[in-house]
């Protein structure tokens, strides 16, 4: 915005002058804001908007109500608090839970953000116990708390529908370990290899992407709470059971807590990490799709999506698009973004909470729905969907084997056989690779398949062809002969799909 008058015109708009309210002693008193006894005036209507975060946050309000039960269980425990009041923070907060998860709860700008929101709704129904609960705590370490909860449960269900895709994959897989398709770099045709053996490349990827949640769980599942505002508190916190309570331990049962308070309450290079490992998944999404739509357009014709995941033209009767991979592309976009976002979000920020942290969730929030719903709609998308009836899997993608091994019939595929071929007889491979080049030429000139010249001609090229070397020409013989730990030979894929089943049940 220019500089100057506010309210002179921007594109059209008038820029209304910001109205603060006045305020009267009273009101001061009443403000259900934490912090109001110090200050003379109220927030603005659009202050108040721009620094509140309830209407985002408030999806935390499980996190943030069970990270309350786990510090007030220990505050008791310690001596901090009594068992009355214990109890009756117990029992507001039960009802509060009944209260969110039925809707009936009543969120309020006013209180700026889930935090505030429940802490006052507790003490309207318990009052005194309720002012209690923040003791020895602050929103800074609660937040940080809550989302490092909200996440850790999250980043289970993303690791679960991971390991369904991986399934979904597989399955597919194991039914098409004969059919040939061509194999490409460049997206020029390289080498015949087996469908099968290219699905498995994904669930490669999908396989390091569920580790790396995994090992960036390990880091999230950390407690912060006990670091107060920034520098602990004076107050004997027991912060290694409430880690426990909450099950922040490692694999030992150890309790996981954050060691510096200035640390725990301020970064958040967790969320930061799983939006970079959920980016990643995405990109790894965004690649099959890209694969998906090309297989389906008619100039592959490798296979077909059901239709219910792909939509009509307005305009063109005979069109069937594949939408949901494309999104899905796209969607990739916005997830990186994110990250991006993220990232940016951290770095200029000294130590130790700002409230650019604020910032954090949407992008957080945007990236689970958006990688959670992606994983689910490609499951079913690949594999299909269970049916109770016929107790099988119905409508996942439809492969077109005539099709893959047609193309894979252009292109020379098994160039690279025949000059192996030709170093088995002898020949060093660089020769070899020329002399094949030049058979290529020929075949190339004939309009055929190096399978489908003379053997006179072959051997034109190198007298040390013979018969044989038809089986090496064949897609058949190409794609058998990669025999080798992660080849594509159809013995190969097969013990991969067992390595897959297993590492999977
Ligand atoms: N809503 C805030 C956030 O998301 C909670 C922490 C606020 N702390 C503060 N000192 N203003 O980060």
């Amino acid at each position: 915005m220019l500089a100057g008058d506010p309210n002179k015109p921007i594109l059209g708009t008038r820029v209304r002058p910001i109205k603060c309210a006045s305020m009267s002693k009273n009101q001061l008193d009443t403000k259900s804001q934490a912090w109001s006894a110090l200050f003379s005036e109220p927030m603005s209507e659009l202050v108040k908007r721009y620094t509140a975060s309830v209407f985002f946050d408030k999806r935390l309000w499980q996190a943030d109500i069970t990270g309350s039960l786990a510090h007030a269980d220990m505050l008791q425990a310690q001596g901090i608090i009594g068992q009355d009041d214990h109890a009756s923070i117990q029992k507001g907060m039960a009802q509060i839970w009944a209260e969110i998860e039925s809707g009936q709860f009543d969120w309020k700008l006013d209180l700026e953000d889930v935090h505030l929101n429940i802490e006052a709704r507790l003490t309207q129904l318990v009052g005194d116990a309720g002012k209690r609960l923040h003791t020895g705590r602050s929103r800074n370490d609660q937040v940080a708390t809550d989302v490092r909860l909200w996440l850790r449960g999250e980043m289970d269900l993303i690791i679960d529908l991971l390991e369904d895709l991986q399934t979904s994959l597989v399955e597919v897989a194991e039914k098409n370990i004969d059919v040939i398709m061509p194999g490409f770099t460049h997206l020029q045709v390289a080498q015949p290899v087996s469908f099968a053996h290219h699905l498995l490349a994904y669930v490669e990827m999908f396989a390091r992407d569920a580790e790396r949640l995994h090992d960036a769980r390990r880091r999230t599942n950390r407690l912060p709470l006990g670091s107060a505002a920034l520098a602990g508190t004076t107050y004997p916190l027991d912060r290694e059971r409430v880690a426990r309570t909450l099950g922040m331990v490692d694999a030992h049962g150890q309790p996981q807590v954050c060691q510096n308070s200035l640390d725990g309450v301020s970064d958040r290079d967790f969320a930061i990490e799983f939006t970079a490992a959920a980016a990643l998944c995405m990109v790894h999404i965004s690649r099959m799709s890209e694969e998906l739509i090309l297989w389906m357009s008619q100039n592959f014709s490798f296979i077909k999506i059901a239709d219910r995941f792909t939509t009509g033209s307005s305009i063109m009767p005979q069109k069937k698009n594949p939408d949901v991979p494309e999104l899905a592309r796209g969607k990739t976009g916005r997830v990186v973004g994110h990250l991006m976002g993220l990232i940016t979000l951290m770095k200029g920020q000294p130590l130790a909470y700002n409230k650019d942290n604020q910032e954090d969730k949407e992008p957080l929030f945007d990236t689970v729905d958006t990688l959670k719903d992606t994983l689910r709609i490609f499951s079913e998308m690949v594999g299909g969907q269970f049916n109770p009836a016929t107790g099988v899997k119905e409508g996942g993608i439809t492969v077109n084997a005539q099709a893959m091994e047609d193309a894979a019939k252009k292109g020379y595929a098994t160039a690279t056989d025949l000059a192996d071929y030709l170093v088995k007889k002898g020949l060093p491979f660089r020769d070899a690779h020329e002399t094949v080049a030049h058979a290529v030429k020929a075949a190339t000139s004939h309009n055929c398949d190096l399978s489908e010249l003379p053997l006179n001609v072959l051997q034109g090229f190198h007298a040390s062809i013979e018969k044989d070397v038809y089986d090496c020409l064949s897609l058949h013989g190409s794609l058998h002969a990669r025999n080798t730990l992660g080849g594509t030979a159809p013995a190969q894929v097969r013990s991969q799909i067992e390595r897959h089943h297993k590492r999977l049940a």
